[in-house]
Parts: structure tokens; sequence; C-alpha cells
């Protein structure tokens, strides 16, 4: 903990106390967001993968991620039943203050611990085509530009650029 250098206090969980400094976050990054009640629902629904990033109790960034477990329902007996996980990842966002000081990397590093326990496979998300800022930041953290999707946003319309980190490799080492 070093908060004379703004390094991040912390990941936690978020709690519904948190929802109105995300919100105003999403606000000021001026991203296509989610509303209140989304991040209610979460929370009222234990979805671990709710986080926030704090220095001195103060929420500075946060990441909003879900869960999708498959099961197969292969023939092969040897696979029935298998099931895993892929996790997305719907938000992300660090107050324009405090971007480049390692927060973002923070919430991505703690959503990776905590998918450990679910044989997950990667993780998923989208971009618009234009946020190099972004797309940077993932690619840093290793993800990887899979494909693009068509007009997938609106107000402006433009591209999504989907975006993917493999965990296999994690089951090796
Ligand atoms: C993307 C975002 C969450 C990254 O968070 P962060 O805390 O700044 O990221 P980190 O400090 O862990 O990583 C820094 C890297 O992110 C990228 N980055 C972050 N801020 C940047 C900026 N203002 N300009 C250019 N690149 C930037 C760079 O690759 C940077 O690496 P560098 O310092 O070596 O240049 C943050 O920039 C943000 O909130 N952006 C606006 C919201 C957004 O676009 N979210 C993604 C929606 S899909």
């Amino acid at each position: 903990m070093n908060t004379e250098k703004n390094i991040i206090t912390g990941v936690f969980r978020m709690e519904l106390s948190d929802i109105l400094p995300a919100l105003r976050i999403l606000e000021e990054t001026g991203l296509e967001s989610w509303k209140y009640t989304d991040f209610e629902t979460d929370i009222q629904n234990n979805n671990p993968l709710l986080l926030v990033g704090k220095i001195n109790s103060r929420v500075v960034g946060f990441c909003a991620a879900r869960l999708i477990t498959y099961y197969s329902t292969t023939s092969y007996t040897s696979f029935n039943n298998l099931a895993f996980s892929e996790c997305e990842i719907y938000n992300i966002a660090v107050k324009r203050e405090y971007q480049k000081q390692g927060i973002g990397s923070s919430l991505v590093d703690r959503l990776i611990s905590l998918t450990k326990d679910n044989n997950t496979e990667s993780i998923w998300l989208e971009v618009r085509s234009s946020n190099k800022q972004a797309i940077s930041f993932y690619q840093k953290n290793d993800f990887e530009k899979m494909y693009e999707r068509k007009n997938f946003y609106s107000k402006p319309p433009e591209n999504a650029i989907v975006m993917r980190k493999n965990l296999r490799l994690r089951f090796f080492s």
C-alpha cells in the first residue's frame, strides 16, 4: 500500500454504495453503460466479478464481468456433462486522473485470479475500433484481437473489435 504514489489501495468486490461512483466514472469516460439496476441486480445475485479499485476508500475504477458456464451435450461418454466457463468483460473504466497508474491492470489481474477455480478457458470483450487507448491496454494485458463485428455499436455506429485472453496455458503452469 502506497497512497503517496497513488498506487491502488486495493481491489474489492463492488457493494451497493459503490454503484453511484462507478456510474460517475462511466459518464466521465463516455462509455455505453450499465444502468444502476444492472449493477444492483448483479450485486444482489452475488456476482463475484463486479470489482472496484479504491484509493483511500474512494472508488477510482471498476470492472464488470460475468462468467458463462457451458455444459457439453456431446454423446461421447468421456465428454458428457463436461463443464467449462468463459468470462466476459462488459465494462472496465478508470477515472481519467488515475489512468496509466496500473489500476486497470490490477482489476484484470484480480478478475483472472477469481476465475481460477471455474475451469475458465478465456476472457472475452468487445471494444470500439476507434478506442486505441483501451485496445492498447488490453494488448498490454495479453488480450489478442480475434475478429471484428460490423456496426456492433450505435450512437455513433461503429465496428467492435472482439478480443480474447486465453487462460488455458495457466492450467499447465
Ligand atoms: C482502458 C482503461 C480501463 C485502462 O486503465 P488504466 O488504469 O489506465 O490502465 P493501466 O495503467 O493498467 O495500463 C496502462 C496502459 O493502458 C493504455 N492506456 C491507459 N491510459 C491511456 C491513455 N490515456 N492514453 C493511451 N494509452 C493509455 C496504455 O497501453 C498504457 O500502457 P503505457 O502506460 O505503457 O502506455 C482506462 O484507460 C479507461 O478507463 N479508459 C476509458 C474507458 C474505456 O475505454 N474502457 C474500455 C471499454 S472496452
